[in-house]
């Protein structure tokens, strides 16, 4: 285990280990809407024009607070807008994929995401609106048919500048340490966060590789091994790979002024 790891595991354990129980605290919050997708596609959280095939459309930028430093991207969320003549109690689901620049709104949703919190036949109601209040809370992201998966990015290089982003990442949870090493060997290399879900080593061992993360779950971190090959020798730039793995643990959040838990 890296020394950065250890660090890391226990810092996370330290945060929150004393932070009060609460699995998806309800937010207060305004949400907007984007006019165009094109705005969509150039997500700060750098997942391209691929964002657009995350949850069916259903996609967010979100404030600097969750967005935290790129830690936030690929988080779900659950809005719902309060004005309940125009609004169904369910709201919509989101994945966040960009930071808004705005200071007017902690929300902004693609637009098919924006009219879906509609009740039947107010989706032009609500799209007249440009801004509205809502409450929404993080919720686990549920990917039935994918596995955890690593994107290997352009600037790679084989063998040893690897450089990989995080797709499909189910729970309710932050990666917060990665590393890699050649299958069979307990010689892990850590990889450090560029930005967002991308993390990045110039030191990779030669292929083919495994790699495990330390996820925030429950009060305090813990490892997710993908033990088999996840990459070959022979990896490539612009690829997916599939990790084997899901994750499902579900970090707990302290609500903090009066923040309750569960929907109002
Ligand atoms: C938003 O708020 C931050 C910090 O208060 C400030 O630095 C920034 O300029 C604001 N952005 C806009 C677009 O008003
Ligand atoms: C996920 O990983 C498991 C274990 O390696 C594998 O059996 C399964 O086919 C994978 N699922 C998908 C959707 O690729």
């Amino acid at each position: 285990m890296g020394g950065g790891s250890v660090f890391l595991f226990f810092l996370v354990f330290l945060l929150f280990s004393s932070a009060t129980a609460c699995g998806g605290c309800v937010h207060q919050a305004t949400a907007a809407h984007f006019t165009s997708f094109s705005a969509l596609s150039v997500g700060a959280c750098g997942y391209g024009s691929m964002a657009l095939g995350f949850s069916g459309g259903y996609v967010a930028a979100v404030s600097s607070a969750l967005y935290r430093g790129g830690v936030g991207c690929g988080a779900c969320f659950q809005v719902r807008c309060k004005n309940t003549k125009i609004c169904s109690s369910r709201g919509v689901e989101v994945i966040t994929t960009d930071l808004t620049k705005s200071n007017d709104t902690d929300l902004v949703l693609s637009r098919p995401a924006y009219v879906a919190m509609a009740r039947r036949g107010m989706a032009k109601a609500l799209k007249k609106l440009d801004i509205v209040d809502v409450e929404y809370k993080r919720i686990p992201c549920e990917y039935s048919n994918k596995n955890l998966s690593i994107r290997v990015e352009e600037k790679s290089k084989r063998p040893n500048s690897l450089t990989i982003k995080f797709l499909h990442q189910g729970g309710q949870t932050d990666i917060v340490a990665v590393d890699v090493a050649q299958v069979g060997s307990s010689n892990w290399q850590f990889m450090s966060r560029e930005y967002g879900p991308v993390w990045s080593t110039d030191r990779a061992p030669v292929g083919p590789l495994q790699l495990r993360m330390v996820v925030t779950g429950g009060y305090d971190g813990k490892w997710v091994w993908a033990q088999k090959e996840v990459l070959p020798v022979h990896w490539k730039t612009g690829s997916v790979y599939d990790l084997g793995v899901q994750i499902t643990d579900i970090a707990r959040e302290g609500c903090l002024n009066g923040h309750t838990e569960g929907w109002k």
